[in-house]
């Protein structure tokens, strides 16, 4: 038995982490012991086994940062932590704004949204700024705002209440008024749409349970509580860590810059290499079940390290090197089954679109600092990078 460490910086590696093996006993930091899986096939087993449950208010529910979600609120549970039969109808009820044509239709969009926050970096007359706050922050908060029809002005107050959320350092009851008013902003904008449903998914999903004769209130403020929330911190921790990632390995960018058709793959294969938000697909068994050779007893929760099976050489070859050619579709990063990302086929088009943008219009972009310098997210249920200082 040994306890869960924080995750390190993939690039200095941490063999706890990364390297899969048979599942296996850990220790959370509120001291619940929890199963750990790590091999692909494992992870793949859980997250399509029925015997687990998505619900984050089950006082068995794994949570790394030892920090329970309660069931006596006002919130109505997401749709990320809801189970069979509710589950199937709330993600089908806004499947419609994530088809691939819906999000073709959004490319010209995020391809100008990329452009401006180029032009503005570029303006910079000392040729550096810091690419998290200037570039990978503004990006999708502001695609996930005119999607949703949420002003991008409110973004300090709506961004400062999800890295709250998603802190593993903020307290229950920070976290719990973090959770409140993102709630009540959220309950406010849809009751003001109601009066004249406006062209985005708020309002059209407001015309369309008036269509369908149903008034559910409550479900449209928590599907959109949780796109707003899930719409930018995770593609944002993409696009600097991708950045780096890239930068860091010439002849992978020169490979990219040489055929832009290679991007799709770099994005997988970033994708793949990061696994950013694996704490996100933990779950607690609900029956007896088997995995790996192992019993996992009802109540028993499980955490799916995404990372280290993004990892298995028994799936990928030579795991640790970035290839972006190597085919990295069949990677776990947006999750697997049921609950697999909403939003996976978004942040590829804005993952495409930056990173083709970026080092074809930023061709000396380079970063500012030593990697030692760098300060990593390893605190938070999303990983990724606090600052990333580039000078061009
Ligand atoms: C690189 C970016 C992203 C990553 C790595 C990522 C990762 C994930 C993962 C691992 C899950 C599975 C959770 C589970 O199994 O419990 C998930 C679910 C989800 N994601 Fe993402 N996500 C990203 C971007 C987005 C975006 C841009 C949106 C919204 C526009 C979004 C919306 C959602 C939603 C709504 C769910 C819950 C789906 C369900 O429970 O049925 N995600 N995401």
């Amino acid at each position: 038995m040994h306890t869960f460490p924080p995750r390190a910086c993939p690039f200095h590696g941490d063999a706890s982490m990364t390297e899969p093996g048979p599942m296996t006993r850990v220790t959370l930091l509120d001291g619940q012991e929890v199963w750990a899986a790590s091999r692909h096939a494992d992870v793949r087993a859980v997250l399509t086994d029925p015997a687990f449950s998505s619900d984050r208010a089950n006082p068995n529910f794994p949570v790394p940062s030892g920090r329970r979600l309660r069931r006596e609120t006002k919130v109505k549970p997401s749709l990320i932590m809801m189970d069979p039969p509710e589950h199937g109808p709330a993600r089908r009820a806004v499947l419609g704004e994530f088809t691939v044509k819906r999000l073709a239709a959004l490319r010209p969009r995020i391809q100008e949204i990329v452009d401006e926050h180029i032009d503005a970096m570029l303006a910079n007359e000392s040729k550096s700024v810091d690419l998290v706050s200037e570039f990978a922050m503004p990006v999708p908060s502001l695609v996930i705002c005119e999607l949703l029809g949420v002003p991008y002005a409110d973004h300090d107050f709506f961004q400062s209440r999800s890295k709250t959320l998603l802190s593993h350092k903020a307290t229950p009851a920070e976290a719990r008024a973090a959770n409140d008013e993102l709630w009540n902003y959220l309950d406010k904008l849809v009751s003001d749409k109601k009066s004249e449903p406006t062209d985005d998914l708020i309002g059209r999903q407001i015309r369309k349970q008036r269509a369908e004769g149903t008034d559910d209130h409550d479900a449209l403020v928590s599907i959109s509580v949780l796109l707003l929330i899930a719409g930018h911190e995770t593609t944002a921790n993409m696009i600097s860590l991708g950045t780096l990632a890239l930068l860091n390995r010439p002849d992978q960018l020169a490979a990219l810059r040489a055929d832009p058709s290679k991007t799709l793959g770099a994005v997988e294969e970033l994708l793949r290499e990061f696994t950013i938000a694996e704490f996100v697909t933990s779950r607690v068994a609900v029956r007896d079940t088997v995995v790996g050779g192992v019993e996992v007893k009802a109540g028993e929760g499980v955490l799916t390290l995404g990372n280290a099976a993004n990892h298995d050489p028994d799936v990928f070859q030579d795991p640790f090197r970035l290839d972006i050619e190597r085919g990295a579709r069949n990677h776990i990063a947006f999750g697997y089954g049921a609950h697999q990302c909403l939003g996976q086929n978004l942040a590829r088009v804005e993952l495409q679109v930056v990173f083709d943008t970026l080092f074809a219009r930023v061709p000396t972009l380079r970063v500012a600092v030593p990697m030692s310098e760098l300060a990593f997210k390893d605190d938070a249920s999303v990983y990724g990078l606090h600052s990333l200082p580039v000078s061009w």
